[in-house]
Formats: structure tokens, C-alpha cells, sequence
């Protein structure tokens, strides 16, 4: 399972007081670049304690008589930051993941980590070299790669996903690996759509808990909401201008800090031309240009909450594959309330250009009428339907 560390990243020593998580947050403040905001303080001084515990741990473990030894060192409680949308939960836990002086660290969007899971399990399925439980020897494996993992947006749907994935994890903590996550749900909460499934999960959730502090981020308000409703969400025509301003947007809202990525469909991968955390920049032609799916529609819009897409052109009806995936793709954000920006030829309700054989192509009205909802997103996504 080679993967499930090549996101390691680089390490870096930290003097205490010096550098560190709440120096970080409270530069960012210093420099204007975010507003204090008491709640994420807190969150900060506690995302603090956890690196300096990390990092003593870390120190005692390359300590000489401590080799000698081999004992294990004494269990980390990670750090579970639970709280409503926009509230700084990724931008905290980023923060902390730069900062944090561990080398084998990695950070990941939870689902992306679920499927790479379910893979490995998939390919080691038969060949169990000691006849042990696999998912024990995965655990293992994803031990050894780290000793942190922060996942972003902590979230269970399904009942057999997550009986594997939280055994995963309890025997991955326990023996030492260190999680921190950020949701919108609390442990206890986190099946509770699903009535019926909620007894046989809760000795997992209950593992899972024990190994991790929980900590709501009351922060003051939506962050994101603030800026969504300033700023234009789509930008007209598909010019290099509004290409460039639509950009510097996304350079706004990635802190300027986006990599090119992929999303995992199986074995398929659709590559992601660059994205930060829950936030992704798509042209036009690498979503719709192409041989995409629903299902990969579906899975970009699980793993990214704010897409930009930029230079949506008029269709025209001969353009008909386009369009299909074009408004297949709007469905699926419309029903995620996915946040969309966008630069386009023309405003929603004119990109459907009409033509000889304008009747080939019929956008349906409602198609229409969701692009524009889902361009007029400043509301966000409600918490529940997450
Ligand atoms: N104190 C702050 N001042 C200004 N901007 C902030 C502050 N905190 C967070 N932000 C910005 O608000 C946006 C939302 O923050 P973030 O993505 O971390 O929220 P979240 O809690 O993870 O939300 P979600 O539950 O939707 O994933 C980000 O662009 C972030 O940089
Ligand atoms: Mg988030």
C-alpha cells in the first residue's frame, strides 16, 4: 500500500514558543490575513499542546536508552474538531499539520483515505501472508507509514465502510498513530441518520472516541459566508480577465497554496488540476471536455465542497456530449450544495445557445434554474444535509 504515505510531509523543527500552531494563528491575525476570533484560539492553544506532546514523544522515542528499551511510548490523544460549517476547522488543523514537527505525518481528506483502505483491502484479499485478520495487518502497515494523520471532513455514510474503517482506526491508534480530524458531526452523532444501524456501531464509535478529545469550535460566526456574499460567483464573459480574477479567487480561498491532485474511482483516478483541502480548480474542458461520468461527478463533489470551474463556453447543439455532463455535473453540486465559481460565455440562462438544430439540445428549464441556484450559493451547505 505505497500511497498511504507519499503525502508525507517534510519535517520541521519547532522552538517552543517560537514557532508552533497558536504562533502560526496569531501571525495570520498579526498580518491581517484572518480576524481573532476567541473560540479558534482555543482551538489553537489545544492543536498547540498536542504538537509540543507529538514532538516530546517524538524526541524520547530517538533518545538513545529509549532505543535500547523498545517500550512504547505513552498513548497521544488526538484531536477531533467538531463544529458547524466555516468555522475554521480545515484552515486549524492545516495550520497544525504544517507546523507540527513530526516527519511521518500525512493529511488527507477522509474519503480519499477510505477508498485507499478499502483498495488495499481489496488487493490483499486472499493473500494474508500469516493467515492474519487483514485489516489487522493494514493497520499495521498504516502504523508504520505514520504517526500522524489528519483527516479533513470526518464523515461515515455507510454501515460496512465504516465497521472496517473505524477497526482500522481503533488498532491504528492503538498502537500509537495520532488522528486528528475535522467534522461537521460528533463521534456519537456520526451514524445518526441511520436508526437502525446505530446499536452494532456504537462499541466502534465508542473505540474510536475513547482515543481522541473532541472539541467543538464555536467560533464566532461562518467565515466563508462573509466573503461568498461580496464576491461575484460568476463571472462573465470567458475572458483571460475574469480567467485571471476567477484565479485569484481561488488563490484567496487556497491561502496560495494548491497542488495538482487526483480522486480515486476504483482504480481509475481523474486527475484534479489543483486543489487545497476541500476546494478544487477544474477548465471546463478537463470536467466536461471528456469522457466523465456520473460517478465521477459524484466523487468530485463528495471529496470538494467549493468548486471553480473556469471558462464555461455557449454550447452549441452539435455540443451535445458537453452539455449532457455539463448539466450532470450542476444536478450533482445542485444536490451537494456544492459551492460553484465559475467564468463563463454567458449568464446560466444563456449558455444554451440556440441554433438549426437548437431542438437536438433542449436545456430543461429546471437544469437552468440549478445552475443558478448553485452559482447563488452564498448560503452554503446546511450542516444537516452533509
Ligand atoms: N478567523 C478567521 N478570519 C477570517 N477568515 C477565516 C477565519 N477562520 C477561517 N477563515 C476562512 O474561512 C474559510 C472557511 O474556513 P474553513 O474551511 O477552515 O472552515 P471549516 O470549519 O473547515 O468549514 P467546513 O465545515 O465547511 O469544512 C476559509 O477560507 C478560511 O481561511
Ligand atoms: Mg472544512
Amino acid at each position: 500500500m505505497p500511497e498511504l504515505n507519499s503525502a508525507s510531509l517534510p519535517s520541521r523543527s519547532v522552538m517552543p514558543g517560537a514557532t508552533g500552531v497558536l504562533s502560526a494563528y496569531r501571525r495570520l491575525i498579526a498580518q491581517g490575513k484572518i480576524e481573532a476570533d476567541t473560540a479558534q484560539g482555543h482551538a489553537a492553544e489545544a492543536l498547540d499542546k498536542l504538537a509540543q506532546a507529538l514532538q516530546a514523544r517524538h524526541e524520547t522515542r530517538e533518545g538513545f536508552f529509549s532505543r535500547l528499551s523498545k517500550r512504547r511510548p505513552a498513548p497521544i490523544k488526538g484531536l477531533y474538531l467538531v463544529g458547524e460549517v466555516g468555522r475554521g476547522k480545515t484552515m486549524l488543523m492545516d495550520l497544525f499539520c504544517r507546523e507540527v514537527a513530526v516527519t511521518k505525518k500525512r493529511r488527507i481528506h477522509f474519503h480519499a483515505f477510505m477508498q485507499e483502505v478499502l483498495r488495499a483491502l481489496h488487493k490483499g484479499q486472499g493473500r494474508s501472508e500469516r493467515h492474519e485478520d487483514p485489516v489487522r495487518e493494514l493497520a499495521q502497515k498504516v502504523h508504520e507509514q505514520n504517526d500522524l494523520l489528519c483527516f479533513d471532513e470526518f464523515q461515515i455514510n455507510d454501515m460496512s465502510d465504516a465497521v472496517l474503517v473505524l477497526r482500522l482506526l481503533d488498532m491504528v491508534m492503538a498502537l500509537g498513530t495520532v488522528v486528528v480530524a475535522t467534522s461537521n458531526t460528533a463521534p456519537p452523532d456520526l451514524m445518526k441518520n441511520q436508526a437502525q444501524n446505530r446499536a452494532t456501531m456504537r462499541p466502534y464509535l465508542e473505540a474510536f472516541g475513547a482515543h481522541m478529545q473532541v472539541l467543538t469550535l464555536e467560533a464566532a460566526r461562518d467565515y466563508r459566508r462573509g466573503r461568498e456574499l461580496d464576491a461575484q460567483t460568476w463571472l462573465v464573459p470567458d475572458s483571460e480577465e475574469n480567467s485571471a480574477h476567477l484565479r485569484q479567487k481561488f488563490e484567496t480561498e487556497t491561502q496560495g497554496s494548491a497542488e495538482p491532485d487526483f480522486v480515486s474511482i476504483g482504480s481509475r483516478r481523474v486527475p484534479v488540476p489543483f486543489c487545497k483541502g476541500d476546494v478544487a480548480w477544474f477548465t471546463f474542458e478537463a470536467l466536461c471536455g471528456d469522457a466523465r461520468g456520473p460517478a465521477d461527478y459524484l466523487a468530485i463533489v463528495a471529496r470538494f465542497r467549493t468548486i471553480f470551474i473556469d471558462r464555461i463556453p455557449a454550447l452549441v447543439p452539435d455540443q451535445y456530449d458537453k452539455a449532457r455532463r455539463f448539466i450532470n455535473l450542476i444536478d450533482v453540486m445542485y444536490e451537494n450544495h456544492t459551492n460553484l465559481f465559475a467564468s463563463a460565455a454567458a449568464q446560466p440562462e444563456a449558455l444554451y445557445q440556440t441554433g438549426e438544430n437548437a431542438t437536438a439540445f433542449e436545456a430543461p428549464p429546471h437544469v437552468l434554474r440549478k445552475c443558478v441556484r448553485a452559482t447563488g450559493s452564498a448560503e452554503g451547505r446546511p450542516p444537516a444535509q452533509r
